[in-house]
């Protein structure tokens, strides 16, 4: 059996074949970072013109690699959301077309339940209960999963993600796009203690996160220290910024764990590709004796495997296929339908 997996959520444009749920044939990845370069962030009208532009090729692409014809695919599988509307929707009408000219199911896939499958590929399953942190540039969200397929959302960021407060940074110091691994890079001989960040706290015990406060403290830092792209104490400056992103990822994981003991930990996402972040969520496992999820760093980046992987399960576990033309595009995070049901029960 072969699958066909399309993502398109942001400004990646990827699709990737499978024959099983771990046997990646083929993962292309088309990146827009050189057309959103110039301002700093994404251009939602710009990303989703050029996955219009591209889509064909990378699908076409990605069939090649595989050394597949369309006419082989079984199922069609495709990230139906979150993610920025107008991209989405070219994944999702591309996807039903192929989907309805051959004649075979679709299933729409939750990009931040992708993000957390990306983890678990070729591993024999996570224990549970299990926590997952999704870090990317678009969401930092922490989920409780109960059980296979399974996942409740119990934090996630009232403004920016972790990633995009990484990414703002370093537009404002005009250090390239994405910030992510540009700041990294030039923080990585810089001394994490030298400039003074407090940790983001909620008052109302919730286990949302909140990025905007050390965002607004990087600025100031930045503005009294006059730093920029040559000053000598830049690299102390992003290594201390970088770390202050980390400490407030896991101390609400933290958080989370004293309230909700799991057995397994994953962590995904963009910024799940930070050597920092890395080293500090495997020595929070360590410390706790959990089982660690983390997929490798090409795989923690947008890319549509993780949306076939978990098409994949999906299908095999509950038999779900079928194509379904009015299924649309959701732009933000909607509440999971098993939970939805548990809730209607008496
Ligand atoms: O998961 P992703 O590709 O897209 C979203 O779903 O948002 O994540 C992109 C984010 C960007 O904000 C980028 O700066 C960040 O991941 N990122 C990193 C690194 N590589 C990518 N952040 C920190 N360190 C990295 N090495
Ligand atoms: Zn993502």
């Amino acid at each position: 059996m072969f699958l066909l997996a399309i993502e398109t959520s942001c400004d990646e444009t990827s699709a990737a074949v499978l024959d099983g749920a771990a046997s990646i044939r083929s993962n292309v990845v088309l990146s827009q970072d050189a057309i959103h370069a110039p301002y700093g962030g994404v251009v939602p009208e710009l990303a989703s013109r050029r996955h219009e532009s591209t889509i064909g090729w990378v699908v076409r692409e990605a069939l090649d690699q595989a050394g597949v014809s369309v006419g082989e695919i079984d199922l069609f599988a495709v990230t139906q959301g979150p993610g920025l509307i107008g991209s989405l929707l070219v994944g999702l009408s591309f996807a039903k077309a192929l989907a309805y000219s051959r004649r075979r199911p679709l299933l729409g896939i939750d990009h931040i339940e992708a993000h957390i499958e990306a983890a678990l590929i070729g591993s024999s399953g996570a224990s549970f209960p299990c926590l997952a942190s999704v870090v990317s540039g678009g969401h930092t969200s922490i989920y409780l999963m109960d059980g296979e397929l399974e996942y409740r959302l119990l934090g996630r960021t009232r403004d920016d993600a972790a990633g995009e407060a990484l990414d703002k940074v370093a537009k404002f110091l005009d250090l390239g796009y994405p910030g992510g691994p540009v700041i990294e890079k030039l923080g990585a001989g810089g001394d994490p203690r030298a400039f003074p960040f407090a940790s983001p706290q909620m008052t109302d015990r919730s286990l949302d996160f909140s990025f905007s406060g050390l965002k607004t403290a990087a600025l100031r830092h930045i503005r009294e220290k006059g730093l920029d792209k040559t000053h000598p104490r830049l690299p102390d400056f992003l290594a201390a910024f970088e770390q202050a992103v980390v400490r407030a990822v896991l101390d609400n994981l933290g958080r989370a764990a004293d309230r909700h003991p799991p057995r397994s930990l994953v962590l995904s996402g963009g910024v799940a590709r930070n050597a920092r972040l890395r080293r500090a969520f495997k020595e929070f496992a360590r410390e706790r004796s959990l089982e660690v999820f983390l997929p490798s760093p090409k795989l923690c980046t947008d890319n549509a495997a993780m949306v076939g992987a978990l098409a994949w399960k999906r299908c095999a576990r509950r038999g779900e296929a079928g194509l379904d033309l009015a299924m649309n595009a959701y732009p933000r995070f909607v509440v999971p339908t098993p939970l939805l049901r548990k809730k209607k029960s008496p």
